[in-house]
């Protein structure tokens, strides 16, 4: 069972007062803005008629209906992992830019799961959980509200860990789906969805950029840590993609699942398409650390080697 938290952040007062609404961090009030202008309806922004009459088989629309309901359960995780960090945000007196960025971004991650959830359902039908006991591990949670609630958690770590981590290879590899996925319907929700994650990427490095110089070298280690421990046991454990997770029956069949949706053109990819682009983006996460002065350590996967 996991330790108590010593210092919740519910436990804290109340302590609206004196509420300060000025733009201290320039670039996260644009990334606001931005996304209050770039709203979108999954109900009417997605020609979902370019699911009426497919010609699939069985197995490819059993396959697609999984795939995009494994896509609305991750998704709606997001939805209570982001108001967490909210709380978190708004209780400490960070900048007020962070709590409003935030409040958007908690709505895209609830259209990310309607527009997913409704993929499935005009697929055949929505499925409301894994198939298989033992693959749930994988895709279950990374902890983060339990983190963002435990003031003694750095909130640094947890910004720089999921968001310019794990959220950072969810955006490549989207961006690579809406390259390869064919259906129209379902390129536009993958493409609506990559268009906001670039906005969540950008959040966070803008929040890093500004907190590490104020970093002591304890709590800059505690970040690497976080960092490394988020790849290596969340994002390489199969959290995103099953050809990540741990050789098994239940991975086996869900990487079956990806192909044949992946195939039928309705979203998903491969282990033979995404390696390589992973690859790079893990380099490239950890040359941005680098250039911050944040020092990652290598990662091992029994199907990629040390990366
Ligand atoms: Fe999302
Ligand atoms: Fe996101």
């Amino acid at each position: 069972m996991a330790a108590e938290i010593e210092r919740n952040l519910l436990d804290l007062p109340e302590r609206r007062f004196p509420i300060n609404l000025d733009v201290e961090i320039p670039k996260v009030r644009d990334l606001y803005q931005a996304a209050i202008r770039n709203q979108w309806d999954p109900q009417t922004d997605v020609d979902w008629t370019a699911l009426d009459n497919l010609e699939l088989t069985d197995e490819q629309r059993q396959a697609a209906i999984l795939w995009w309901s494994r896509r609305a359960w991750n998704e709606y995780g997001a939805v209570s992992e982001s108001p967490s960090l909210l709380v978190r945000f708004y209780q400490e007196r960070f900048e007020p830019d962070l709590a409003l960025f935030f409040t958007i971004r908690t709505q895209e991650e609830a259209r990310h799961a309607e527009a997913s959830c409704m993929m499935a359902e005009r697929l055949g039908g929505y499925v409301p959980e894994p198939r298989k006991q033992e693959f749930q591990g994988s895709i279950s949670t990374h902890g983060v509200r339990r983190m963002a609630f435990d003031l003694d958690s750095s909130i640094e770590a947890v910004v720089a860990a999921l968001v310019c981590g794990l959220e950072e290879y969810a955006f490549d590899w989207f961006r690579l789906m809406g390259e390869t996925t064919t259906n129209k319907a379902a390129r536009q929700v993958i493409r609506s969805i990559t268009r906001d994650e670039v906005r969540h990427c950008a959040f966070g490095w803008a929040f890093i950029q500004k907190r590490i110089p104020t970093l002591s070298a304890a709590q800059r280690k505690v970040v690497e840590e976080a960092i490394f421990n988020a790849t290596q046991h969340v994002e390489l454990n199969g959290y995103r993609v099953p050809w990540l997770a741990p050789d098994s029956e239940a991975s086996r069949q869900e990487m079956e699942t990806d192909r044949i949706c992946c195939e039928a053109g309705l979203g998903a990819t491969t282990e033979d398409m995404e390696k390589p682009i992973f690859v790079a983006t893990v380099q490239r996460v950890r040359e941005q650390f680098a250039a911050l002065g944040i020092t990652v350590p290598p990662f091992h996967h029994h199907r990629i080697g040390t990366l």
